[in-house]
């Protein structure tokens, strides 16, 4: 057993990297939208679309990681809390798949390949519908991230919780 504030049984590594890596594609996907919306400038939504989908492909490696390393045993709390924790950590995951996804979708409807940085382009796999293409944008941006804000918002919630009102090390497990 570990005891208390002195040591922490962690996430594995890869575990730990996957997050962190994840936290920096999700922010700068946002903040290229956020540019996006000052500027209209086709550049910051073409990047906005390529981080996105590298969102999707290393949340794709991040699932498979998880399904094959072991979660470190939760810290004594009470059983509600610790399900409302594996709750939200999986509609996190969900959420950062639905979101890129819906985003390529919406793109592919609406006709337009997505440009992965200039490496390679992902074709239009679907017959362009126009309908389709705004069902998809309303997905992503009326419900699925005001979603993300909210869980995201719990999350860190949470761990600012542990680290300020608990002070039981949580995030020395994820760091
Ligand atoms: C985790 C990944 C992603 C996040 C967090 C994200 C987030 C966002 C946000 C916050 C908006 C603005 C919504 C609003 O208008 O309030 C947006 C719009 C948009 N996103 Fe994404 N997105 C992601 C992935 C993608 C992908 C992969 C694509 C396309 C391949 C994409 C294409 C778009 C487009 C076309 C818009 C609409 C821009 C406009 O209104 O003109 N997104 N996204
Ligand atoms: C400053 C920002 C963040 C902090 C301080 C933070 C902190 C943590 C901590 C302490 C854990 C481990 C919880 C435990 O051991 O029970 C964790 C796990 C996790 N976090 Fe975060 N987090 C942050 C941002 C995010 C964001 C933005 C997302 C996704 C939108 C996210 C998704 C997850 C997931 C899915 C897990 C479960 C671990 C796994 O299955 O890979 N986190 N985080």
């Amino acid at each position: 057993m570990n005891n208390g504030n002195v040591s922490v049984q962690k996430w594995s590594a890869s575990s730990r990297i996957f997050h962190w890596i994840s936290v920096l594609l999700l922010l700068v996907t946002w903040l290229l939208m956020l540019v996006y919306g000052y500027t209209d400038s086709k550049i910051y939504i073409g990047l906005h679309k390529a981080f996105g989908m590298s969102v999707l492909f290393w949340m794709l490696a991040r699932v498979i990681n998880r399904v094959f390393t072991k979660a470190p045993p939760a810290l004594p709390m009470p059983k509600f809390q610790i399900i409302v924790s594996q709750l939200t950590h999986f509609i996190l995951y969900a959420l950062l798949i639905a979101m890129p996804v819906t985003g390529l979708l919406m793109s592919v409807y609406g006709g337009r390949p997505v440009d992965m940085f200039g490496l390679f382009e992902i074709p239009v796999f679907v017959t362009p519908v126009r309908s389709m293409a705004r069902f998809y944008n309303d997905v992503h941006a009326d419900i699925l991230w005001p979603m993300i804000i909210v869980f995201t918002g719990l999350h860190i919630g949470a761990a600012l919780y542990h680290q300020f009102i608990k002070k039981d090390n949580l995030i020395g497990r994820i760091k």
